[in-house]
């Protein structure tokens, strides 16, 4: 038996309408609080629009008696971000602003295009004024497999010209990342449960598998090693963020295919598997929470303990959504541990 204190998911794609209606429970019910991503379909680009979609977070999590559950909201940045709204922003208590490369990923269309330009170098002035913490999906949109490395320059140069700025290096996927993490002191990052437990080959090692397509891609077994080394390590820099991102399956097999994985199911029950596996549960704590309490300095989270027992259960095939349906991560298989519920 395990018990958690106030377990955060610093990363998550909570969707809107029937989807965030068919998934938010997952995280409601066993997180203090989730960092919920802006890329709806209507970008989050500014204030009105991130708090709006809180509310409609708040108010459903409110309808599943989860009151004691915190949306963390972040801001989508876009070239035409004013001072005006930052200030505006920060004020609204928005203290977390994402940036997509364009292209990049799912809901990237609207993002930056040229990230060290003149006009996105004032809006993290900015940012580093006023306090925000950079969220950062870092991809070049070079050769797949080494998107993530080439965009280091990127963090780097930010790092260094931007010193008081805290920078979340997200999902990281390559474990050539984990040096630069490590040089600039204004550099964190978030890992999700996919990349320290799968590689490429669960990809198209045995046939197409679109349910495990995702941005970042998998990378090689010794990226996925590095990774879960680093999450096991509970190294202070890193706090766990899933990346959850349901798809419909409609879209997941149409011909272009839906990246983003649908994890938010099996999260902390998996998460007490990898870590008893590798004998580090008292790690665990720091990497679902501490760690990130402290990176993104969060208070006021009303206090949720959240109790796991070793005891095997099944996880679902399927959610259904009208005619439609998501799979989640490892449906059907079985996990060894198991949310006590009250
Ligand atoms: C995410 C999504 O579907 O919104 N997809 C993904 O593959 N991770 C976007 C993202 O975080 O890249
Ligand atoms: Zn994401």
């Amino acid at each position: 038996m395990i018990t958690l204190q106030n377990p955060l998911d610093m990363h998550i794609h909570l969707r809107e309408g029937e989807i965030l209606k068919s998934v938010l429970a997952f995280s409601a019910k066993y997180f203090s609080a989730c960092l919920a991503m802006p890329n709806l379909k209507i970008p989050l680009t500014d204030t009105n629009k991130v708090l709006n979609y809180k509310k409609e977070i708040q108010s459903l999590a409110n309808s599943l008696n989860c009151d004691d559950f915190t949306p963390i909201m972040s801001m989508y940045i876009n070239e035409s971000l004013t001072k005006d709204e930052l200030i505006k922003a920060k004020k609204a208590g928005i203290k977390i602003l994402k940036l997509y490369p364009k292209g990049a990923t799912t809901g990237s269309e609207n993002g930056v295009e040229e990230i060290l330009d003149q006009k996105t170098l004032e809006i993290f002035e900015i940012a580093e004024n006023f306090d925000f913490i950079l969220s950062i999906h870092g991809e070049t949109n070079g050769f797949s497999l080494d998107r993530e490395f080439e965009f280091g320059e990127i963090f780097k140069q930010i790092a260094i010209n931007f010193p008081k700025l805290k920078i979340i290096m997200e999902h990281l996927s390559d474990r050539r990342s984990i040096d630069l993490l490590h040089k600039y002191n204004n550099l964190f990052a978030t890992i999700t449960l996919h990349h320290i437990t799968m590689s490429l080959d669960d990809v198209l090692g045995k046939g197409l598998n679109p349910h495990h397509f995702c941005k970042p891609i998998l990378k090689t077994p010794k990226d996925r090693n590095a990774l879960l080394e680093l999450a096991l390590s509970g190294d202070e820099k890193v706090s766990f963020g899933s990346d959850s991102a349901p798809h419909l399956q409609s879209n997941k097999l149409k011909q272009n295919g839906a990246a983003g994985i649908f994890s938010a199911p099996i999260l902390l029950p998996k998460l007490c598997e990898i870590f008893e596996k590798y004998n580090k549960l008292d790690n665990l704590q720091k990497f679902i929470s501490d760690n990130a309490m402290k990176i993104y300095d969060l208070k006021n989270i009303p206090n949720k303990k959240i109790t796991l027992i070793k005891e095997t259960s099944r996880i679902q095939d399927s959610i259904k959504i009208d005619n439609d349906c998501i799979i989640p991560f490892l449906a059907n298989e079985e996990l060894s541990w198991k949310i006590k519920e009250n």
